[in-house]
């Protein structure tokens, strides 16, 4: 009767555990941070993440940084002019060091997501808004010193195309010296921090490129405090595998840290605005697949082969599930960018990428 009974025990006990293995069983023995020489991130939404065990499982399972796909943003901490909300922060932070994870933050200065409030008042005081943004960089950035290793410190401070810079409320009241100036602001809350500019389109839009090299340069010129370059390489699958070499290889001879911040690979156009979706592929076949494993492979090589070793900041993806992305949301059409499917099953595109992790390179 007492065997019967521990028996009863033992299989109840190990049911769970069966369970949780069991899940995902799709998933090979290795995983993406397993097999990486450099931290492999992804983007995510702290609170679906902590409601979500099977997602939470897969994000631990396979990557070691993370960055918050809007959290950390300048309308979320600062979303009032009463004083800063650290509560989501500091929960995106404690998830990072639970999990041994490096926290990315993302990003200090962007037009998109300054709050309503920053506008009204800086648009009527330049003098204001300077002050406002030493404060609030220097804050934050204090705050978080040595537990968040690297920032971008300005986004997209370029024109979608082309080589102007974006006419923003920061630029149009401090001149392109507001780039500097935060970097400065960054570098002084935290001499350590890993300071990038961040920008899209640098993969394949050359001018867009050699602007952003430009600026590079005069900040070295004036020993301005930059110390990386994040591509986010929303690509689609018909940008050239070349011209993204060519753009990497430029990056990369500055000696800057090399960020492949925001990675995803879609398969219909957008114009880079909100709504800016045309939708011509409806649904994902299986020739579909096999195109985005190749290409998720080959940027996981090339940043392999053409950034060296001591410049390879990591390789981020932006959201890590079709169910997730941002893309069907922000561009409103239905797309599969990312390495995971809807149903949270590894795609073809995840081993495509572990592959390219793990390929044995010259
Ligand atoms: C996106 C987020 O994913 C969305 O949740 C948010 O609504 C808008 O911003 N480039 C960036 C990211 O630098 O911050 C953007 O993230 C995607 C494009």
């Amino acid at each position: 009767m007492r065997v019967t009974v521990k028996i009863i025990a033992i299989i109840m006990l190990t049911m769970p555990l069966c369970f949780c293995s069991c899940k995902n069983e799709s998933l090979p023995k290795t995983t993406l941070k397993s097999v990486s020489d450099f931290p492999v991130g992804t983007a995510i939404n702290i609170n679906i993440l902590k409601k979500d065990s099977t997602l939470k499982e897969l994000q631990i399972q396979n990557f070691n940084s993370i960055t918050a796909t809007f959290q950390m943003k300048m309308d979320q901490v600062a979303k009032t002019d009463t004083g800063y909300n650290w509560e989501t922060v500091d929960d995106i932070l404690k998830y990072a060091e639970t999990h041994n994870q490096r926290l990315f933050g993302h990003a200090l200065v962007w037009h998109s997501s300054t709050p309503q409030w920053v506008l009204d008042k800086g648009n009527k005081d330049s003098l204001w808004l300077d002050g406002f943004m030493k404060t609030y960089i220097s804050a934050y950035v204090s705050r978080y010193k040595g537990k968040i290793s690297g920032w971008d410190v300005v986004n997209e401070a370029f024109e979608s195309k082309g080589s102007a810079y974006r006419k923003t409320l920061w630029y149009n009241k401090l001149g392109k010296a507001y780039i500097e100036k935060a970097f400065l602001y960054a570098h002084q809350a935290d001499p350590d921090a890993v300071l990038f500019y961040n920008d899209f389109n640098i993969e394949r839009d050359t001018l867009k490129l050699n602007a952003v090299l430009k600026m590079v340069d005069e900040f070295k010129a004036k020993d301005i405090p930059i110390s990386g370059i994040g591509f986010q390489m929303h690509i689609r699958m018909d940008v050239p595998d070349e011209i993204i070499a060519s753009s990497l290889r430029k990056a990369a001879a500055t000696g800057l840290q090399i960020h492949i911040s925001e990675l995803d690979i879609i398969f219909n156009k957008h114009d880079d605005t909100k709504n800016g979706g045309k939708e011509t592929y409806t649904v994902l076949t299986e020739d579909m697949k096999k195109m985005q494993y190749e290409k998720y492979k080959k940027i996981a090589l090339m940043y392999r082969e053409i950034v060296p070793k001591e410049q390879q900041y990591g390789i981020t993806v932006w959201d890590f599930t079709d169910r997730d992305t941002w893309v069907r949301d922000f561009f409103n059409i239905r797309d599969w960018p990312s390495l995971f499917d809807d149903d949270l099953k590894p795609k073809p595109a995840y081993f495509g990428f572990k592959e390219g992790l793990e390929a044995a390179i010259n």
